[in-house]
């Protein structure tokens, strides 16, 4: 039997529909605006490479025919500018909103910025959406809005207080998502991100995310650095299972709409056993790295623990996780080998 992944990109193939990524010049935005060029879809990009950059889209440019290139048009623009917001939605079937200022660190250091992209320009693009009449509005949420509740694993209706700036502008996005069905009908999916890794996301700077960071570090024989005492857990999702959650998600029936979905692939790693996986498998990639990890303080605004109950996703999008961290990272191997030196 075939998946609903499966059915629903054999759709899509079928009869070519027009896709906003906003955020298209990042990690996530990238993937998404990959696969969805591979899948002959026409996609309109919307970016203002606060974070994202070109080289992204010329990795995609190199995946993809040249037909499938041009059925790309970007607009630089910031999501902040309402005007800018509305002509990218113009004449677009689905929205995929990744645009946003990420990192609880950054939003420590910086809250009104992060506050303002995150919050206003989510809006702005809900209105815009509103506006335009798409059919459907898809975003992406964020684990940390389980902040400080203690369940494992996670389950969609039962949050904590949130730890950081960013929390809060991703939790105050699901808000507004659902005030926007309430007030005006116009329904949406928030799509709750636990640490997605794989090609593209960016390793270099103060708020990389652990996984490009240490495998740069790794790869260029410096000191890998632990938050804490390594047995702090993440849910790490393959890139993939995102992109697989936002397609499916975009066509999800009427009763899968106005509702908020782990995205994860209901797993645990520890910092420390993600060390130890990403020094094997860079051996096995011809990169040794033999030291030991340094630990440090733990960093504020982090949650302990996480996992997620997929469960949601499962039967209300037909969500199956193909990856776990294992295979993901086998994967994005040779990207991180070639790329990240
Ligand atoms: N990567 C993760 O593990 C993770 C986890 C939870 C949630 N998220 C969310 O997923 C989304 C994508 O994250 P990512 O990891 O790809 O990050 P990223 O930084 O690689 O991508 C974000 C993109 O948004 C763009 N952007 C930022 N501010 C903008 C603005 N004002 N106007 C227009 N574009 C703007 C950036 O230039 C960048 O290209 C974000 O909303 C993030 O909060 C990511």
């Amino acid at each position: 039997m075939s998946s609903q992944y499966e059915n629903v990109t054999a759709q899509l193939r079928a009869e070519p529909r027009t896709w906003l990524v906003t955020g298209c010049a990042g990690f996530i935005g990238s993937n998404l605006l990959e696969s969805l060029l591979k899948l002959d879809q026409n996609v309109v990009g919307l970016d203002n490479f606060a974070t994202g950059y070109q080289r992204n889209f010329d990795e995609v440019q190199a995946l993809v025919t040249p037909e499938q290139w041009a059925r790309f048009r970007f607009i630089e623009g910031d999501i902040r500018d309402a005007e800018a917001c509305a002509s990218a939605c113009a004449g677009v079937d689905f929205v995929l909103h990744q645009a946003a200022l990420g990192s609880v660190p950054r939003s420590l250091k910086d809250p009104v910025t992060t506050n303002a992209v995150n919050i206003g320009g989510f809006l702005n693009m809900l209105v815009a959406a509103r506006d335009a009449d798409v059919k459907s509005f898809v975003y992406a949420a964020s684990s940390s809005t389980y902040g400080d509740h203690p369940a494992l694993p996670k389950i969609e209706e039962n949050i904590g207080k949130p730890l950081s700036p960013y929390a809060v502008t991703k939790y105050v996005n699901e808000l507004y998502g659902d005030v926007f069905a309430r007030a005006y009908g116009f329904g949406s999916i928030g799509l709750r991100y636990f640490n997605v890794f794989g090609k593209r996301q960016d390793p270099n700077g103060a708020y990389a995310a652990v996984i490009p960071k240490w495998i740069a570090a790794m790869i260029r024989g410096e000191d890998v650095v632990v938050n804490g005492d390594g047995e702090t857990s993440r849910d790490f999702c393959f890139v993939e299972n995102a992109v697989q959650a936002n397609i499916l998600a975009a066509l999800a029936q009427p009763e899968g709409v106005n509702q908020v979905y782990n995205v994860a692939v209901n797993a645990r790693t520890s910092l420390n056993e993600l060390f130890a996986h990403l020094a094997d498998q860079l051996g096995r990639h011809g990169v040794q790295y033999d030291k030991q990890p340094v630990y440090a303080e733990f960093r504020s605004g982090d949650v302990r623990h996480s996992q997620a109950d997929i469960d949601k996703a499962r039967n209300l999008l037909g969500y199956e996780p193909k990856h776990d961290i294992l295979r993901g990272l086998e994967v994005a191997m040779p990207w991180y080998t070639q790329f990240l030196r």
